[in-house]
């Protein structure tokens, strides 16, 4: 029997917003609508990098870790462009989103990525790894192509950094495309993450890894994915923009933790 686990909301705002002034306001706006919420899940935001130090220090009383949307596997030295998980440490940035499927369709593959995750648990930090496949057919083939992911990206992954993990299950065509995931199909992606999970690690911790479900999560969708497709929570992108139904999300999610 899996425990629960505090729900777990991601806001991915990807290469948005177009200023840091509007990445201000869209962080007041967030904090302002969560002003006196207790907060039963856990709720990060993942801006553009340039951002993070700013936003940091605009924060307010509410708990809202940062995350990064990605992370070099590099540790050090002369790679252009790159940040490391230490740097990303170095300004209180412990999670890391891995495995976007906008940057596999940028080259990016699950050796790479799983470079990255042992490197994040190197210095004690989290990865969100991102798997899902791109389209579906009859044939169920999209459950092969997420065990493949699963377990290449976490080749290596010691038993004791698996509370360093968070799996998000982002199916390619459910992202932005305004068409989600329906309910019945990410409850039984999760159920089968869980199972792919427990083949690799002991099943009581395997059990408490969190699975959360990304792809056109809303106000109105949010709740049914988290009763019915039981998942631990989301990776936002579109929504999370928009702080009115970022912060609806989150309420959802506080209210389903608290009364399941
Ligand atoms: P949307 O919520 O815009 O579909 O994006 C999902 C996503 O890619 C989050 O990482």
């Amino acid at each position: 029997m899996k425990k629960r686990v505090r729900p777990f909301i991601v806001g991915n705002w990807k290469m948005n917003p177009a200023t840091l002034a509007r990445a201000e306001k869209i962080w007041v706006d967030v904090q302002k609508g969560l002003v006196g919420r207790k907060g039963q899940s856990d709720v990060a935001i993942a801006p553009p990098l340039p951002f993070i130090i700013d936003l940091k220090e605009m924060a307010g009383p509410q708990k809202i870790e940062f995350v990064s949307q990605d992370v070099s596997f590099h540790p050090e030295g002369a790679h252009t462009g790159e940040v490391s998980v230490s740097q990303l440490r170095s300004f209180g940035v412990k999670c890391s989103i891995v495995g976007h499927s906008e940057r596999r369709a940028d080259g990016e593959t699950d050796q790479m990525i799983n470079r990255k995750v042992l490197a994040l648990h190197e210095v004690k930090s989290s990865a969100i790894i991102c798997v899902g496949e791109k389209s579906r057919d009859s044939t169920g083939d999209y459950f092969n192509v997420v065990e493949d992911q699963l377990s290449a990206t976490l080749a290596g992954v010691k038993v004791e950094d698996l509370s360093r993990v968070i799996i998000a299950y982002e199916p390619v065509w459910a992202i932005g495309s305004g068409k989600n995931a329906n309910a019945s199909q990410v409850e039984e992606m999760k159920l089968f993450i869980q199972k792919v999970l427990s083949d690799i690690y002991p099943r009581e911790k395997a059990s408490m890894v969190r699975i959360i479900y990304g792809g056109s999560v809303n106000e109105d969708n949010a709740e049914e994915l988290l009763k019915v497709g039981t998942v631990d929570g989301f990776l936002i992108g579109g929504a999370s923009l928009d702080a009115k139904e970022f912060v609806s999300i989150i309420k959802i999610a506080d209210d389903y933790a608290r009364f399941v």
